[in-house]
């Protein structure tokens, strides 16, 4: 038996790549302030399978997907604790597993861009935040397949672990230092063309990084209210966005803003009355654009609480509850002085985008700890 190089720098990279990006996009989904980077993660993810596919036709003897090596997987797991065959490149479990892991791996990165997308405006899919009844059903999917790639993953990983350890064969090692016994020298060598590939990888992949980093950048800019009547939307804002924020039209049903646009003399203690022509033109459009008629994740769910007579959306049942972990007693604070004032906790509250991802955690933190601080 002699040695030979089979698995070259860029299997390995991508090997690694993938890895890491899986397994920091999964984790980061556990930490709300860590929620832009489990975006960032995933497209890494994304891209990485990308690249790994295009490998699979342009790449090496062994990374292609015609040297896969399905027939024989039943009896390749029936005998997975007995004496087995050797394999140079990828055996029946590890070929399985990756194609189930390319096609999971799509169809999460996929279906997770659709839930930025309708659940937090976000991305290239922000449009579908006005249509969330139809794409609630993408984040399902999303931590459903996103799940079972975890499984797959897993599953890989025992066999590669019995591979080593019970068959004392060599698979691991190859993913670490690149070569496999084989009987006759099979080493691989990159050609030119490969090589300028991975140069092309390698530069995209960085590019990408840095671009993820720009906060306004196509898969995770929010996408601005503008598709409405923007003329109406203009006035709205310049007249109803002094005092405080031009709160999203959609953030209360039409029944609520008809009974405040009817009294605006009596404007929570404020006179905000407006000349006849201004206040029509702000009417239709609240009631144009009110949560009855624009469909959102946050229309959606105070749909069934809707009344006249709650004209503060800080009055709604489900604010309430997304809101029921902060103390009373910090929307008090100098810094924030009431619930409505939306925009010191959401950033992107202008735009009418209330996300997790737009919640600035970080000033969140300091203002707990300020408020404990004053307590002791
Ligand atoms: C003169 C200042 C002023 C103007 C102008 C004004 N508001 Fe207000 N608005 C207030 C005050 C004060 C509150 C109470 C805020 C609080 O609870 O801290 C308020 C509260 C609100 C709330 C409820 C926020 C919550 O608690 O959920 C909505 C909605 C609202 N205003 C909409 C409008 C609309 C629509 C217009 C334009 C027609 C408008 N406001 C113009 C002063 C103003
Ligand atoms: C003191 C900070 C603060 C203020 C002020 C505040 N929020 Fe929030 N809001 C939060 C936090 C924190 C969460 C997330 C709670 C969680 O992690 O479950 C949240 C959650 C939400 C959610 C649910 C998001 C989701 O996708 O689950 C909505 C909608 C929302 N806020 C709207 C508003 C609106 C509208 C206002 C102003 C009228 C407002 N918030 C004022 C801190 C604030």
């Amino acid at each position: 038996m002699i040695k030979s190089y089979i698995w070259t720098f860029v299997n390995r990279f991508l090997h690694y790549f993938l890895i890491a990006s899986f397994s920091l996009a999964y984790l980061c989904v556990y930490f709300d302030a860590l929620i832009t980077f489990h975006f960032i993660f995933g497209i890494l993810f994304g891209a990485g399978v990308l690249l790994r596919v295009i490998w699979g036709f342009v790449g090496t003897k062994y990374s292609r997907f015609s040297d896969f090596e399905f027939r024989g997987i039943l009896s390749y797991f029936a005998s997975i604790l007995g004496e087995k065959k050797h394999y140079i490149g990828h055996n029946p479990a590890s070929s399985v597993a990756i194609v189930l892991i390319f096609v999971l791996g799509l169809i999460t990165i996929l279906s997770g861009m659709l839930t930025i997308g309708a659940e937090e405006q976000r991305g290239i899919f922000g449009y579908l935040f006005f249509e969330y009844r139809y794409f609630e059903i993408f984040e399902d999917l999303h931590e459903f397949c996103a799940n079972a790639l975890l499984a797959v993953i897993l599953i890989h990983i025992c066999g590669s672990l019995i591979d080593k350890f019970w068959n004392k064969n060599d698979s691991i090692d190859s993913m670490i230092s690149g070569y496999k016994r084989t009987n006759q020298e099979e080493n691989i060598t990159l050609s030119l063309t490969q090589k300028v590939i991975f140069g092309f990888y390698l530069a995209f992949l960085f590019v990408l990084i840095l671009y993820l980093f720009y906060p306004r950048n196509v898969f995770l800019r929010p996408f601005e209210r503008e598709i409405f009547a923007s003329q109406d939307l203009k006035e709205y804002t310049k007249e109803c966005g002094s005092c405080h924020i031009a709160y999203a039209s959609y953030l209360l049903p039409k029944s609520s803003w008809d009974s405040m646009m009817s009294d605006l003399e009596n404007h929570f203690g404020e006179d905000a009355s407006l000349e006849q022509e201004s206040q029509e033109v702000i009417a239709k459009f609240l009631q144009q654009y009110s949560s009855d008629s624009v469909d959102t994740k946050f229309s959606s769910k105070i749909a069934k609480e809707s009344d006249s007579n709650k004209i503060a959306i800080t009055k709604y049942h489900y604010w309430e509850v997304a809101h029921d972990k902060i103390k009373p007693a910090l929307f008090e604070m100098e810094e924030i002085k009431s619930k409505a004032n939306c925009q010191t906790c959401h950033k992107d509250a202008e735009s009418g985008i209330f996300a997790k991802s737009a919640i600035d955690y970080a000033k969140l933190k300091s203002l707990k700890k300020e408020l404990q601080d004053s307590k002791l």
